[in-house]
């Protein structure tokens, strides 16, 4: 099968620099969204897909962002002049003897089972067109059937007078079609209407003249065929998509407290009973094991989280792992490459980054821990600072096991601390720290005895 995804288009209403297929939805760039259903399509029906994206208004940072899917050829269409025009430019690279399915890069919620009824109904040798019913169909191509309810042309927003302004079926732009015929009519396009542009759209009253069959296929919902062309639309597209993952986190068992209240932009895996509570953002690659509970307003960006930990209220965790029945905030932070062991607790606002924090440790209250090896069960006190940066390097700080940090603590690393070592609060500490004592680097306690408070001159 050939499917040709067009993409060159500016997207003016958008507003923006980014080409609108790179807006994202999900975390995704929409076009990423089109190929995985492309990709999701075929697979599913068993055929090879040769798929070519129709590139154009910011070609290279639509071309980079297909890094990594090596099947996916592109096409450059230059200047840019219409769907019709968009489509002709990847002519050359469409196989004769396999139909061509188009699809846009702009219509990114498409998915492949909608996909397999629209080619089952084009055939082998008819077109199929993907349409759907729009109460407010403003701005959308409209489909006009005869009295028998055939397709007879697509009629563009623009162009289209009286009574064809009211239909509200319309085009999702989405077709399949025979390609030698779609070659030949996208050749005997015209530009003469009131965009002055080569309408893809035009190719369905050639393929009436023709007497070739097009079936008109009813999409039941709105919601897969929106068409993204405004920053509104874009928010509905995502809306709908957050929808769409919620629903499946809850199918896998994860309690959520209001499934129009989580944002996913990336991969989410939950394990049996996961609950996660209002206005938490997903990012990258997160997974969650059994029993985690996730406190309202946390942020988590590529985290793994063991069994049954808990991230209280408003964390924001990046690049890090957890183990199990931790208990973390509220109000932390994670920084990339922290490890924290099971049973670890991470308070209000302690920042851990690049440290390894073993089994049982806390580091409860007001503290930083940054480039640290931290032993089991080690208590880092209130304040506490490992002094990590010199101001040109950071260096390394080792706590054995069992090691207590007095409040106010801080540690200049360089420096290694033993395994059952307290040090006492207020202490600075740059030397390195014996196992098993207490160690205090602060000046004494001194009275004064004899002193009096100046007074103010009269
Ligand atoms: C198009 C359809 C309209 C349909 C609507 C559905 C045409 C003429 N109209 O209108 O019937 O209801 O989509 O969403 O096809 N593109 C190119 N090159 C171009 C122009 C556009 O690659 O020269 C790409 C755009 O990047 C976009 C897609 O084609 O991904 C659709 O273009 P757009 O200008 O948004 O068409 P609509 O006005 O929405
Ligand atoms: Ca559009």
């Amino acid at each position: 099968m050939n499917i040709v995804i067009l993409a060159a288009g500016q997207g003016k209403r958008m507003r923006s620099a980014l080409p609108k297929v790179l807006h994202s939805i999900a975390g995704r760039p929409m076009l990423a969204h089109v190929l995985d259903s492309a990709e999701a399509l075929a697979t599913d029906l068993n055929v090879p897909a040769h798929i070519t994206v129709v590139v154009g208004h910011g070609a290279e940072a639509v071309r980079a962002s297909l890094a990594g899917r090596s099947a996916v050829q592109t096409a450059l269409q230059e200047p840019q002049l219409g769907t019709g025009h968009a489509v002709m430019q990847a002519a050359a690279q469409l196989v004769d003897s396999e139909p061509t399915l188009v699809l846009y890069g702009d219509v990114p919620l498409i998915t492949p089972a909608t996909l397999a009824k629209l080619l089952e109904a084009a055939g082998k040798d008819g077109v199929g067109l993907l349409t759907v019913q729009m109460p407010d169909p403003a701005g959308y191509g409209r489909i006009v059937r005869d009295w028998h309810g055939n397709v007879l042309k697509i009629v563009e927003q623009k162009d289209a007078h009286g009574d064809e302004l009211s239909i509200t079926e319309v085009n999702t732009g989405i077709l399949v079609a025979p390609t030698p015929h779609l070659k030949r009519w996208l050749g005997k396009l015209s530009n003469r209407n009131a965009q002055g542009e080569y309408y893809l759209t035009d190719c369905i009253a050639q393929a009436v003249h023709d007497s070739v069959r097009v079936a008109g296929v009813l999409c039941p919902g709105v919601d897969e065929t929106l068409g993204v062309n405004s920053k509104e639309q874009l928010a509905q597209a995502e809306r709908v998509t957050q929808r769409r993952i919620a629903a499946r986190l809850m199918e896998q068992g994860a309690t959520l407290a209001d499934p129009a209240r989580i944002d996913v932009r990336g991969e989410l895996t939950v394990g049996a009973d996961v609950f996660i509570d209002i206005g938490c953002v997903f990012e990258g690659r997160v997974d969650l094991a059994d029993g985690v509970h996730v406190g309202p307003y946390s942020v988590l960006r590529n985290m793994t989280v063991g069994a049954n930990t808990e991230l209280v209220a408003f964390t924001f965790f990046e690049n890090s792992s957890i183990g199990a029945s931790a208990r973390l905030g509220p109000f932390s932070r994670l920084r990339p490459g922290a490890e924290l062991g099971d049973e670890v607790h991470i308070g209000n606002f302690v920042e851990v980054k690049a440290s390894r924090m073993g089994h049982g440790s806390k580091a409860n209250h007001l503290a930083y821990v940054g480039d640290a090896n931290v032993g089991a069960h080690c208590n880092i006190g209130a304040g506490t600072i490992v002094a990590n940066y010199d101001g040109a390097n950071k260096h390394k700080t080792e706590l054995g096991d069992n090691v207590h940090t007095g409040s106010n603590s801080v540690l200049v690393a360089p420096i290694k601390v033993g395994a059952g070592a307290t040090i006492g609060a207020g202490s600075t500490v740059s030397n390195d720290v014996p196992a098993g004592k207490l160690t205090v680097a602060r000046a004494r306690q001194t009275t004064i005895e004899g002193w009096t408070r100046p007074v103010k001159k009269k």
